[in-house]
C-alpha cells in the first residue's frame, strides 16, 4: 500500500512566452498510484534535465508530446524501487528511468523513450544520468554514428562544456581528432583543456568565434557538431573544409525566443559550396542500439578515456530553478538535482 506517502509534485502551471521560468510550475501535494501488474513504484532520488524540456512544455508540437497544463512536470531521473509488481525488479533496486518531478513515480517499466533499467554494478546515479544517460548517448550515436570522426580530422563542439557536448569532443578526441570546443566562460574553456582533453577552447562570450575558428582549424573544419545553433552555426560554417559533416544535435540559443524569431543561417550556401553534409538526428533513432552505447561508454569511463562533470542542485523547492540553470548557461557538465 503506498496510498498513504504524501507525493510532492512541480506541475506545469502556465506556458513560457519568451524565456521559461519558476512562475511557470506549481507545487502541488498528491497521493501515489497503487502499481499494476508490470508496474513499479520509485522513490525519486535524482531529477536529471535536459534543454528538451523547454520543447515539452511548448503547445505546438515540438520535441517530444505537450504535456498539459496541470500535468507533473516530464524528467528523466534516478531513485530506489519501493514496491514492484513487476519480475525483474526488488524493492530497493536502484533505477534509472522517466519519473517526473515529484518524489514518487508510478511507472511501467517498458514503454518510453528510457525504460526503467537497475543501476549495474560501480556505477553510481550521477554517472547513469550523465555519461551513461540520455546526454551520453546523444553524444555517442551524434558524434560517431552521425559525424563518423576520421582520425586526423578537425573537429568542433558547441556547447561544449555541457552535459553533451563534453561527451561527443572527448569520443572524437579518442577516434583520433584535433577537437575544439566553444563554451562560455574561461572557467569552461579551461575545464575543456586541463581536464578533458580538448586542443583548444574558444569562449564565444569574449572571442570572436568565426576569426578564432580560421587560426585554430588552418584546412578547415571536418565535424562540426552543434548543440546551439545560431551564430555559433554561422561562424563554424564560415569555416567548414570541403566534405565536412554538420552534425544539429540541438540548437539551445533559440529555444526559449518565438519560433518566427529564429533566424536560419544566413551563410547555409557554405555546404552547397564546400560541398558538405549537414544532418539532423534524435537519439530515438537509435534506440535499439542503446545497450552497446552504455557499454563502451562506461569502459572508456572506467578506463579514464572520458571524463565527465555533472552540477548537483539540491532539494525539492530547488527543481524549478535548476532547469534555468541550462538556458543561463550555469552548469558544467550534467545537470542534476538531488531530492531524495
Ligand atoms: N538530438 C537529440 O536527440 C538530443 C538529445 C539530447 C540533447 N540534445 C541537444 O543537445 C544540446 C545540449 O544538451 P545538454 O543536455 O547537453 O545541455 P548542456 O549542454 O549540458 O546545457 C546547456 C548549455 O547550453 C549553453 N547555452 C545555453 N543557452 C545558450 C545560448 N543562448 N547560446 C549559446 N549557448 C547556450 C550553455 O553553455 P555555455 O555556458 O557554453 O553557454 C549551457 O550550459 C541541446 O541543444 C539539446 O537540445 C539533442
Amino acid at each position: 500500500m503506498v496510498k498513504h506517502l504524501v507525493n510532492r509534485q512541480w506541475l506545469l502551471s502556465s506556458r513560457p512566452e519568451g524565456m521559461i521560468s519558476v512562475d511557470n510550475f506549481a507545487p502541488a501535494i498528491a497521493s501515489v498510484a497503487e502499481p499494476e501488474d508490470g508496474q513499479l513504484v520509485v522513490r525519486v532520488t535524482h531529477i536529471a534535465y535536459e534543454p528538451a524540456m523547454r520543447g515539452w512544455v511548448r503547445e505546438v508540437p515540438g520535441h517530444g508530446a505537450n504535456l498539459p497544463i496541470g500535468g507533473v512536470m516530464k524528467a528523466s531521473g534516478a531513485g530506489e524501487v519501493i514496491v514492484s509488481r513487476h519480475l525483474g525488479f526488488q524493492p530497493g533496486d536502484k533505477v534509472t528511468g522517466m519519473f517526473g518531478w515529484q518524489d514518487y513515480a508510478t511507472v511501467d517499466v517498458a514503454g518510453q523513450l528510457l525504460p526503467v533499467q537497475k543501476l549495474p554494478d560501480r556505477v553510481t546515479e550521477e554517472m547513469a544520468l550523465s555519461v551513461l544517460g540520455i546526454t551520453g548517448l546523444t553524444a555517442y550515436f551524434g558524434m560517431l554514428d552521425v559525424g563518423r570522426p576520421r582520425a586526423g580530422d578537425t573537429v568542433v563542439v558547441s556547447g561544449a562544456a555541457g552535459a553533451t557536448g563534453s561527451i561527443a569532443g572527448q569520443l572524437a578526441r579518442i577516434s583520433g581528432c584535433r577537437v575544439i570546443g566553444i563554451a562560455g566562460g574561461a572557467d569552461k574553456c579551461a575545464w575543456l583543456t586541463d581536464e578533458a582533453g580538448f586542443d583548444a577552447a574558444i569562449d564565444y562570450k569574449t572571442d570572436d568565434v568565426s576569426a578564432h575558428l580560421k587560426t585554430l582549424c588552418p584546412t578547415g573544419i571536418n565535424v562540426f557538431y552543434d548543440n546551439v545553433g545560431g551564430a555559433i552555426l554561422e561562424a563554424a560554417l564560415d569555416n567548414i573544409a570541403i566534405g565536412s559533416r554538420v552534425v544539429i544535435c540541438g540548437g539551445i540559443s533559440g529555444y526559449n525566443v518565438a519560433d518566427d524569431a529564429v533566424a536560419g543561417p544566413r551563410n547555409y550556401m557554405r555546404i552547397v559550396n564546400s560541398p558538405s553534409t549537414i544532418s539532423g538526428f534524435l537519439l530515438g533513432q537509435f534506440s535499439a542500439r542503446f545497450d552497446e552505447g552504455r557499454q563502451r561508454l562506461a569502459d572508456w569511463t572506467r578506463d579514464g578515456a572520458i571524463r565527465f562533470a555533472v552540477d548537483v542542485q539540491e532539494g525539492f523547492d530547488n527543481v524549478p530553478a535548476t532547469l534555468l540553470r541550462l538556458f543561463h548557461g550555469q552548469n558544467l557538465g550534467k545537470q542534476l538535482c538531488r531530492i531524495g
